[in-house]
């Protein structure tokens, strides 16, 4: 028999939200971290949204999971992260109107820098997290640069959606399964500059190149992509929450327990410098992961066309570097 394993702690943030409602429970099926691994959920909000979030572990405790060792709600960062081994940073303040870009990035500033030193204080030693909430890049930026004694690869931001997204576009095109593509990647913001890219991607084997032209590539498969977020607002009325949750569990899946051999993943992750983005912004990249750690993709041929796409995306990253700098939040 199986040695069973032991309990996983997991912070999700922003768990009254629409994300976190969707994402709670395929944590405690085990779709995350496997059918064997029991977990902790501690739960983070705002102290006007714990009314809410108790209802959730209402649910949670209704659904009977096996694999749920412990449910807790919590205001107090640095409580919620007390022995986190995973962090799932979802809660954001979202833009409201006649807000400036600054202000949005100065009020998720304030969570982000007060998280990412809860984190520091009291989260396990093997932390990592995936930040889920927007600016999606520039928080883990900053959360990573609050939390000093974590190595700042462990904070990583959320390109799945993305990813998958640009998966599902191509696989319609091409007439194929979602199963049949590979190695497609996403570099850059998780914003409208992204570049997703299939430049190295297969469909069955086959170059993706050989299957779509530059036309749809440029016209309507990068701008579908990376406005795809914008589209579901305007048809739903919010934002993507199950799918948003879907990726969130897929990045943390991955990262754990691996890429399968022959593909990639994509992740915004703190640049080594790799591909010529500048060291440690969080940017997203090809990674492969095993045994628990993601690599970026090494020696991919970049074009022109990719050049000017990627440096475009990594230069709205720099900006927002530069802002957050400029508010004294890194
Ligand atoms: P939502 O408004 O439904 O929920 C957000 C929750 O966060 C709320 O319950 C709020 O009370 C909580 N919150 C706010 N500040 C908090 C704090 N300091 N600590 C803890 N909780 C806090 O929003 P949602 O639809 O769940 O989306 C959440 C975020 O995810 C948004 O920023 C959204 O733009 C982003 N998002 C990112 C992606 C991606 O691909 N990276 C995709 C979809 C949505
Ligand atoms: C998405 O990609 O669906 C979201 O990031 C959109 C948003 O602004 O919440």
């Amino acid at each position: 028999m199986d040695t069973p394993s032991a309990p996983v702690t997991v912070t999700v943030t922003g768990a009254a939200g629409q994300i976190g409602y969707a994402l709670l429970f395929r944590i405690a099926s085990g779709a995350m971290l496997g059918a064997g691994v029991p977990v902790r959920l501690r739960l983070l909000e705002i102290p006007a949204a714990t009314k809410a979030a108790e209802g959730t572990v209402m649910e949670l405790m209704d659904g009977a999971f096996p694999l749920v060792a412990g449910l807790d709600v919590f205001d107090d960062p640095a409580k919620a992260f007390d022995g986190a081994n995973i962090g799932l940073l979802v809660g954001a303040r979202p833009r409201g109107p006649g807000m400036e870009r600054a202000d949005l990035l100065s009020a998720n500033g304030g969570i982000f820098s007060v998280q990412g030193q809860a984190i520091n204080d009291g989260a396990a030693a093997d932390f990592r997290a995936v930040v889920v909430g927007n600016p999606a890049n520039t928080n883990a930026l900053i959360a990573a640069s609050h939390a000093p004694d974590v190595p700042a690869s462990r904070f990583t931001a959320m390109t799945r959606l993305d990813h998958s997204r640009a998966v599902a576009q191509l696989a319609a095109k091409t007439g194929a399964g979602v199963g049949g593509v590979r190695r497609l990647a996403i570099w850059g913001n998780h914003s409208a500059s992204q570049y997703p890219d299939i430049t190295h991607a297969t469909v069955d084997g086959v170059p993706a190149t050989d299957l779509v032209g530059q036309a749809w590539i440029a016209d309507e498969f990068i701008p579908r992509v990376a406005q795809r977020g914008a589209e579901v607002i305007a048809a739903r009325g919010a934002s993507s929450a199950a799918s948003a949750a879907n990726a969130a569990v897929e990045h943390m899946r991955l990262w754990v327990q691996g890429t399968p051999e022959g593909d990639w993943t994509s992740m915004a992750v703190p640049s080594d410098g790799s591909y010529g983005v500048p060291e440690g912004l969080v940017s997203s990249f090809p990674v492969t992961t095993a045994g628990g750690e993601y690599t970026i993709v090494q020696g991919l041929e970049v074009d022109g066309f990719s050049r000017a796409r990627i440096d475009a995306s990594v230069a709205e990253l720099a900006g927002e570097s530069d802002a957050v700098a400029g508010l004294g939040l890194i």
